[in-house]
């Protein structure tokens, strides 16, 4: 299950400050991973947490499936690039503990964190804590920490910017493989023009001040298009 995810003629600020972001209509159909690429301060992490529903738009609109986002939601799963775990809980109770808010009695909380945590590879490592993980598997426990609640969008914001080339490029290969099997809808917001390109279908550019966008690409599947990556290259060096 997945739902589509749509803005309209948004626009987003903070406090009395001049507007960050001003979007013309944009729609995210289920079961599509787009990346969203810019430079730093165009609002990309902005427009995730509208979608998340931690910011509320002042003007326009934001719907997730038929619904419009007024809050948080279990079906909106989000993964920072700090993976903000609970350094005294396990691998296996800081998946539980998201949990909680689902209201699920405590052995199907276990059920589920045990299942998300082997479907991201770290079965064996469930009852370590954090600290006992690289950053590569706390991140993982992150991604389990989303999957466990089983959302139908995820919304990731520069995920695997702190992680080394050789983890990254791991955490791509799962993170694609769980989109396959999944079919769950992805924002994936990374300044990492060949991260966009290797994971994505649709890259849209952001950028300016307030933030808009600034190209919209469809990513042909096979192997990377040079054409394509010195088109975008040239919509962010155009900031
Ligand atoms: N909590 C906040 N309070 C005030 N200004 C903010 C806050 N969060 C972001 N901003 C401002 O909004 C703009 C967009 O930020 P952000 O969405 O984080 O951009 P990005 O993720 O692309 O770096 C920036 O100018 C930033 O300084
Ligand atoms: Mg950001």
């Amino acid at each position: 299950m997945s739902l589509g995810v749509r803005l309209e003629a948004l626009s987003a600020g903070y406090g009395s400050a001049a507007p960050v972001l001003e979007l013309t209509d944009l729609e995210f159909p289920p079961g599509s991973f787009t990346a969203l690429l810019g430079p730093s301060g165009c609002g990309k992490s902005t427009v995730l947490g509208l979608v998340a529903g931690f910011v509320r738009p002042t003007a326009g609109r934001v719907t997730a499936g038929s619904e419009p986002v007024r809050g948080p939601g279990p079906e909106r799963g989000v993964v920072f690039q700090h993976y903000a775990l609970f350094p005294w809980r396990t691998a296996r109770g800081n998946v539980e503990f998201a949990l909680k808010r689902l209201g699920l009695p405590r052995a199907e909380r276990r059920r589920r964190a045990l299942a998300a945590l082997a479907e991201v590879g770290l079965a064996e490592g469930a009852q370590k804590y954090p600290a006992q993980l690289s950053g590569g598997m706390q991140q993982r426990v992150a991604l389990a920490r989303a999957l466990a609640a089983e959302p139908e969008v995820l919304l990731m914001d520069e995920p695997f910017g702190a992680l080394d080339a050789l983890t990254r490029t791991r955490m791509q290969s799962l993170l694609r493989e769980l989109w396959q099997r999944r079919g769950t809808t992805v924002l994936f917001v990374t300044h990492d023009i060949d991260e966009a390109l290797a994971l994505a279908g649709r890259v849209i550019v952001l950028g300016g001040s307030p933030g808009r966008v600034l190209a919209d690409h469809a990513v042909p599947a096979g192997p990377p298009d040079p054409d394509l990556r010195a088109l975008i290259a040239r919509h962010l060096g155009s900031e």
